[in-house]
């Protein structure tokens, strides 16, 4: 996992990289919401499941679920974690909302319309905030880290599962060819753990190659403790 570790963050490339914005974002997801669980249901299944059976596995109860998108995830949890999902995209709200009726999961909360960059929830609301497939969608993943950061409580837990680019080789490649086409397909397809968070410096506990093949991985640490995050952010 050392070199998904070692792929060089956004700063450092210094190729073509189209921004996405949240309206990027939320239009992106418009057109995706019909067909996103046929499409992507099956392939980013694995890394779901692996991201939800770590959750399950730690007290809660209080969890976030960040980009919560079709909540494909939320039949997955243990019936007593209270879940709250948040999205910027209404239409995907939408499917999960009817999820969570047909499936009747009393133990979701709330899912709202809000921007994981700036959340209305107070310092320490959760105990566990899990973000599936959204680090490399946020139009600014280090902010999407910081705000996860505030929101659990020191010493709650963060969990990360996410295709993070390649260091070298035919993959790198493609990524990075890929690049500019990251409006039109919603995510960075060469976005790298560093644009998410340092590893030689935030707590990470377990990363974790999940299938297909490893292309994606979960990430999981330590939320930090307020004068901790106070200087990483000076
Ligand atoms: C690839 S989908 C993943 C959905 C879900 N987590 C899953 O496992 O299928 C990414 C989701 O992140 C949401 N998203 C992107 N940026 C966001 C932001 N700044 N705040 C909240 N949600 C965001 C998108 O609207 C989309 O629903």
């Amino acid at each position: 996992m050392a070199d998904i570790g070692m792929a060089k963050g956004a700063e450092e490339r210094g190729h073509a990289r189209a921004a996405l914005d949240a309206d990027s974002v939320r239009e992106a997801y418009r057109r995706w919401a019909g067909v996103y669980d046929t499409v992507f249901g099956g392939v980013s299944g694995f890394g779901r499941r692996r991201a939800v059976a770590a959750v399950n596995r730690l007290a809660g109860p209080r969890v976030l679920e960040v980009g919560v998108g079709t909540g494909l995830a939320l039949p997955l949890y243990r019936r007593d974690l209270q879940v709250v999902g948040i999205d910027l995209s209404r239409e995907m709200l939408e499917k999960a909302k009817e999820r969570v009726e047909s499936e009747r999961l009393g133990n979701v909360g709330g899912l709202l319309e809000m921007d994981a960059e700036h959340m209305a929830f107070a310092d320490g609301s959760f105990d566990i905030a899990v973000a599936m497939f959204t680090a490399s969608v946020v139009p600014d993943a280090k902010k999407l880290f910081a705000e996860m950061s505030r929101v659990v409580r020191p010493g709650g837990h963060l969990l990360f599962v996410n295709h993070f680019a390649a260091e070298g080789g035919p993959r790198w490649w493609i990524e990075r060819a890929m690049a500019p086409l990251a409006r039109r397909l919603g995510w960075h397809p060469d976005f790298a753990l560093r644009d998410l968070l340092d590893p030689e410096v935030d707590a990470v506990e377990r990363m974790e190659a999940c299938p297909p093949a490893g292309i994606f991985t979960l990430v999981q640490m330590r939320s930090p403790d307020a004068p901790a995050r106070a200087l990483a952010a000076e």
